[in-house]
C-alpha cells in the first residue's frame, strides 16, 4: 500500500509539461538528433527565454557555456572513464544538471518526469517509475543500473564510475554518498573500480556513506550517518562508523512476499584497476551467504 499522496497540478501546466517531455523523448529517440545542439537550444530557451542564436549575439560567453562541447565534467579528467561512452551521455547530464538550477528542475511535478526521460538515455538500465528528486549528481551516469520503483532523494552523490546497481524498490535518502572507486593509501593514482550493489527494497537512509564494493542485501537498511565499508546481510540493519549490523528486521512473511530476498543481487563483481601503471588484482567473484546457508 502506498503512503504517498497523489497531487494534481493545473491542467494547462500538466498539458504543457507533457508536451515538452514527449517532444524531448521523440528528439532523443531520433538517431539524427545532434544532442549538443539540442541541449544548448533547450538551455538557452529555458534559462534565458531566447533562442541559442539570439543569446549568442547578446551574451556569447553565456551562450557558448551552454554548449556541452565547450564544458568539461570532472569524470573526463580520469583514466577510469570510458571517454566514448561518456561523450554520448555528456550533453544529457549537462541538461539534467543545469535544469536542476532552474525553477523547472526545482518543481518535482516537472523535474521527476524529466529525469525519468533522461535516465532512459543515460543509464545502462532503468526500470519502471524511477523517481529522482532534485540535485542528484552522477560521476558518469552510463554505469547506473536501476530496477523498478527506485527512489533517489535530494542532494545524493552517485559515483557510478565503477558501477552502481539499485535493485527494485531500493531507496536512497537525502545527502547520501555512494561510491564505486577507491584509491590506494600508498599511491593516490592507484585507483580500483568496484561495483556497489543496493539490493531489492533496501533503504540507504539520510547522510550515510557507502564505500566502493559494498553490497547492501535485499531488505537491508543502513542507518542515518553510517559509514558502510563492507556488506549488510538480508534484512540486516547496520549503523555506526564504521557500520556494523546490530539488528535484523523480523517480518511475518519471512523471506517471501514483497520483501523476499534474491541472492542473485548480492554478487560482488570483479575489481578493475583504472590506471595501467598498476596491475589488476586477481579476479574475484564472491557472494554473501544466503539467509539459509
Ligand atoms: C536505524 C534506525 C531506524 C534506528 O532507529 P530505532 O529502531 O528507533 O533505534 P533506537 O533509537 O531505538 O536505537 C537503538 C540503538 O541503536 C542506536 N542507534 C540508533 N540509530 C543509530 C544511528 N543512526 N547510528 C548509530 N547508532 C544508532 C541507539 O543509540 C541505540 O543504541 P543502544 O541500544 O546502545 O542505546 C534510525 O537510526 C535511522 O537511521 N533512521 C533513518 C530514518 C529513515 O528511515 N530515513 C529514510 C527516510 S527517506
Amino acid at each position: 500500500m502506498t503512503w504517498l499522496i497523489p497531487i494534481n497540478i493545473a491542467e494547462d501546466g500538466q498539458a504543457t509539461f507533457d508536451h515538452f517531455l514527449t517532444d524531448l523523448q521523440r528528439q532523443l529517440q531520433d538517431p539524427n538528433t545532434h544532442r549538443a545542439e539540442l541541449v544548448r537550444e533547450l538551455l538557452a530557451q529555458t534559462m534565458y527565454g531566447r533562442t541559442y542564436a539570439e543569446l549568442l549575439g547578446h551574451l556569447p560567453v553565456v551562450a557558448l557555456n551552454l554548449d556541452p562541447r565547450n564544458i568539461t565534467f570532472e569524470a573526463e579528467y580520469y583514466m577510469a572513464t570510458d571517454q566514448t561512452r561518456f561523450a554520448q551521455v555528456k550533453p544529457l547530464l549537462w541538461l539534467w544538471k543545469n535544469l536542476d538550477l532552474t525553477p523547472l528542475g526545482q518543481n518535482p511535478a516537472f523535474g521527476i518526469a524529466l529525469r525519468r526521460v533522461l535516465a532512459g538515455f543515460i543509464f545502462k538500465k532503468v526500470g519502471k517509475n524511477f523517481k529522482c528528486w532534485q540535485n542528484v549528481e552522477f560521476s558518469v551516469g552510463y554505469n547506473m543500473e536501476v530496477g523498478d520503483e527506485v527512489v533517489i532523494h535530494r542532494h545524493v552523490l552517485l559515483d557510478d564510475i565503477g558501477g552502481i546497481e539499485l535493485h527494485d524498490g531500493a531507496s536512497v535518502s537525502d545527502y547520501v554518498n555512494i561510491y564505486s572507486h577507491t584509491h590506494s593509501v600508498i599511491d593516490g593514482p592507484d585507483v580500483t573500480l568496484k561495483k556497489t550493489v543496493i539490493g531489492r527494497g533496501a533503504r540507504i537512509t539520510y547522510h550515510s556513506t557507502i564505500l566502493a564494493g559494498s553490497v547492501v542485501s535485499d531488505d537491508a537498511m543502513l542507518a542515518t550517518h553510517a559509514l558502510l565499508r563492507g556488506d549488510i546481510a538480508p534484512h540486516g540493519i547496520a549503523m555506526g562508523l564504521p557500520a556494523r549490523t546490530t539488528r535484523y528486521k523480523s517480518r511475518d512473511d519471512g523471506a517471501s512476499g514483497p520483501y523476499g530476498v534474491d541472492s542473485r543481487h548480492w554478487t560482488h563483481g570483479p575489481e578493475r584497476k583504472a590506471n595501467p601503471q598498476f596491475p589488476d588484482p586477481t579476479p574475484t567473484q564472491t557472494r554473501l551467504p544466503s539467509a539459509d546457508e
